[in-house]
């Protein structure tokens, strides 16, 4: 065949050819990169129509409006179509991509970690709910006291040897640690060795009668060993009003024991010393490991001590600013971590001071 594409008809012929070929393309083309392939071979720079445009100049001058547009017609139309075939092919492999991908409904959920209540918690939320009932609300005071507060405040005079009752850890003069001779702070400024200065703090805060329960962390210089720990919790106990006599303190005390360790329990009160409450007792309980017998537990006696009490001293009363003779009241403090202990069968309270979770996950009660 002689060359023809000089000519109308050549051009014409070769226009023809182009669109068959995106036709046959198209028909066999698997995806969306194969049509932009053929988008490059036809359409592109040095794509097949593209030559041909170039080729228009030397096509007789009458000719050649008509055949440009033509060409272009034919560019418009190979491009709508490869778009067209384009769309399809994208939607079409998603679609084929989405059958592919597999959803398990049945499958188990992953597990999300849960905290829980640590057991001394757990014991401080069931006093407070045992307290609550019996009409007492919380009131917290701080942590960081000063000797005034936890000491002279409750009957307990500078160098007097009562202070010898609790091994007190002094905050240092600021400066004196650094230069190497650390001695207690000039204000006094000490860790509260118990919870006993927030009774001077509800006194002061609340107007009678009073009944507050003080839970809180307390700090002591102690040989630290299994039953014995520098950092421990309280919760005191304070009523304050007109009238309140001893045996509102054994009665409240009894019920109390009674509704945290069961109806059955037995206790007994016996006297006991402390510097802001007078008369001053220790209440102890049954033990709840013999039964009363005697064992390890409770050192063969029998007995446990659940805590200390006694009427609140005259001195103390003055201190939270009331006045003796109008008012009384009875007070008392227990140690939570003894508590958790004898409950859960711990045999180390130090662990309650730690962080392992394989010993804390064991408490599963606070959820
Ligand atoms: N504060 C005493 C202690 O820590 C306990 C106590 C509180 C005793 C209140 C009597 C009244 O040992």
């Amino acid at each position: 065949m002689a060359d023809q594409s000089g000519t109308a008809a050549g051009f014409l012929a070769a226009l023809e050819a182009i669109r068959a070929e995106a036709e046959r393309a198209l028909g066999a083309a698997q995806d969306a990169a194969s049509a932009a392939d053929l988008r490059i071979r036809l359409l592109g720079r040095n794509g097949e129509l593209t030559a041909l445009l170039r080729r228009l100049g030397s096509i007789d001058a009458a000719d050649r409006p008509a055949m440009g547009a033509l060409a272009n017609a034919l560019r418009q139309e190979i491009e709508t179509r490869i778009e067209a075939f384009t769309a399809q092919a994208l939607t079409i492999s998603r679609e084929r991509q989405l059958a592919g991908e597999v959803i398990d409904m049945t499958a188990p959920g992953r597990p999300l970690r849960v905290g829980r209540l640590h057991p001394t918690m757990i014991v401080e939320r069931r006093l407070r709910e045992i307290l609550h009932g019996f009409g007492f609300e919380v009131f917290e005071g701080p942590e960081i006291e000063t000797e005034w507060w936890n000491f002279e405040a409750l009957n307990i005079p500078p160098d007097h040897p009562a202070r010898d009752l609790w091994d007190t850890m002094y905050v240092a003069e600021p400066g004196s640690w650094e230069a190497g001779a650390p001695r207690p702070a000039e204000d006094g400024t000490i860790l509260r060795t118990h919870t006993s200065p927030v009774q001077i703090r509800a006194m002061r805060a609340l107007t009678p009668p009073i009944r507050v329960i003080t839970p809180g962390r307390c700090f002591r210089y102690e040989n630290v060993a299994a039953d014995r720990n520098f950092e421990f919790f309280q919760v005191e106990g304070l009523v304050i009003d007109r009238d309140t006599t001893l045996a509102d303190l054994k009665g409240m005390l009894e019920q109390f024991a009674k509704a945290l360790y069961g109806p059955e329990t037995r206790t007994r009160f016996r006297p006991g010393y402390y510097p802001f409450t007078e008369p001053s007792v220790a209440f102890d309980i049954g033990c709840l490991v013999c039964g009363g017998i005697g064992c390890p537990v409770c050192q063969r006696t029998g007995w446990v001590t659940l805590l200390g009490a006694g009427m609140v001293h005259p001195t103390v009363i003055r201190s939270g600013g009331l006045d003796p003779d109008e008012y009384q009241g009875y007070a008392w403090g227990m140690g939570l971590d003894r508590i958790a202990v004898n409950r859960y069968g711990i045999a180390d309270l130090r662990l309650l001071m730690g962080a392992d979770l394989r010993f804390l996950d064991q408490f599963a009660e606070g959820r």
